[in-house]
């Protein structure tokens, strides 16, 4: 967020709770495979309810840079007209991702399939802090040769070539590098397989089913096979769970709440929030996906969120890639609940837009809360709620957002310092409460 005045906002206690309905964002992680994949595809693609954020709006000028034109036509709506599966061009200077995560592991696997042409992607100060060996590892061994700052972090350049197929048995769960690796097997022989340790996001392999690219899932693996050409015509994008989360968890969390979100996204690979809130006692009604479900189509539902009583809980590492951006969220609830609530396995927060496992804990006990870091996750001692004081975001869209939520349900308010970061992707995020709230 360099160049960004640091924005200093109040949340006070809410008397009375949040009441009304409201319609989410548009999910983020579907926007950025949109408009990846129509980049790939040679006819035009409609994209219709694209997220108008600063990650999914880096996506948007990343395609353009390198060769597809995208016409904005109604708010949302987007005609991208792609250039092929093999035909990305070269910029004259570096692909900026800004503080996008998703593209900068993604983008590379298509570019990494195209011989005789070389790309460098850079970005913001925390995106450079992220690490990159994680995809340039499996595409280095499919043949690309990947360069990068200290071997690992960006700025780092693709040189492109003919790839050869792979069977990748994934590290840590991560959708991300499962992506990647998958758009870089479309262009393979022999075609390529991911074997995920436990199942992440499957929004890619949704789209590419339905892009027409062979695609076989089951048993934690997933195999492409060669194809030239993706069709893919038009591209609904429904409402985003990250976004809803902060939402959800305010209304659970203030007495008198009751609200309705509507057009969410419930694919299972993502509900494990919902999930982890339920066992915390929690009421949220909603038509939810069956876990497990492989389906080409994105689910969508409305909530219906209330008020009510938490006891603590423990997310297991099987669980948490299915609710990876809400644990900072479950910290949050932790405080409020009853007894302890215990998130292991998540070592994955730390390589997030900030270090979450620091940034949390550190957030919240400046609040008022008893929590604890650990190497791979944390505890959270329910302490009757949270007193309020001053969160700083740390860039991260996340926290400033649970900073927010944590100020409604405390005794005394919370200053959140940077709430600006909320623009990455959810720039409306401020103002939606503000229709929530029923001072
Ligand atoms: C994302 C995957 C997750 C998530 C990120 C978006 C995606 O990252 O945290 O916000 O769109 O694929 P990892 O795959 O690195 O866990």
């Amino acid at each position: 967020m360099s160049g960004t005045v640091t924005q200093v906002a109040r949340f006070d206690p809410l008397d009375g709770g949040l009441r009304g309905s409201l319609r989410v964002p548009p999910d983020k992680s579907i926007s950025h495979r949109s408009a990846l994949l129509a980049a790939m595809t040679s006819e035009p693609v409609v994209v219709r309810n694209y997220l108008d954020a600063a990650d999914t709006n880096s996506t948007l000028a990343a395609v353009e840079a390198v060769g597809a034109l995208v016409e904005r036509r109604a708010p949302g709506e987007l005609v991208i007209r792609g250039t092929g599966l093999r035909n990305a061009q070269e910029p004259a200077g570096p692909i900026d991702v800004g503080n996008a995560g998703t593209l900068m592991r993604l983008l590379p696997g298509w570019l990494a399939a195209q011989p005789g042409r070389s790309w460098t992607l850079d970005g913001d100060a925390s995106i450079r802090r992220r690490p990159v060996d994680r995809v340039a590892e499996p595409l280095r061994r499919m043949g690309a040769r990947i360069e990068a700052t200290d071997e690992r972090f960006p700025p780092f350049t693709i040189h492109g070539a003919d790839l050869q197929g792979i069977e990748y048995v994934l590290p840590v769960a991560s959708a991300q590098v499962k992506s990647c690796v998958l758009l870089a097997g479309l262009t393979t022989a022999d075609g390529t397989t991911v074997v995920e340790p436990a199942p992440s996001r499957d929004h890619t392999e949704r789209m590419l089913a339905r892009a027409g690219a062979p695609i076989e899932r089951g048993d934690g693996r997933v195999t492409v096979r060669h194809t030239d050409e993706l069709e893919l015509e038009r591209i609904d994008v429904p409402g985003d769970l990250s976004s809803a989360a902060f939402f959800v968890a305010a209304a659970v969390l203030v007495p008198g709440s009751r609200i309705v979100l509507q057009d969410v996204n419930v694919n299972w690979t993502r509900t494990g929030f919902l999930r982890i809130l339920e066992r915390m006692g929690a009421i949220v009604l909603g038509d939810l996906e069956e876990h497990g479900a492989f389906a080409a189509v994105e689910p969508v539902t409305e909530l219906d969120v209330a008020h009510g009583p938490l006891r603590g809980t423990t997310v297991e590492a099987e669980e948490v890639p299915l609710a990876i951006d809400e644990l900072p969220l479950v910290a949050l609830l932790g405080c409020f609940a009853e007894g302890e609530t215990v998130v292991r396995g998540a070592q994955e927060l730390r390589v997030k837009e900030s270090d979450r496992i620091a940034t949390v804990v550190d957030g919240l006990n400046a609040l008022g809360g008893d929590l604890e870091a650990t190497e791979d996750g944390f505890v959270v001692n329910g302490s009757g709620g949270l007193r309020g004081g001053r969160i700083a975001s740390h860039g991260d869209h996340r926290l400033a957002m649970l900073g927010a939520v944590a100020g409604l349900a405390s005794r005394e308010g919370v200053e959140v310092e940077g709430m600006e970061a909320a623009a990455v992707s959810y720039p409306g995020f401020t103002a939606d409460l503000a229709t929530l709230l029923s001072r």
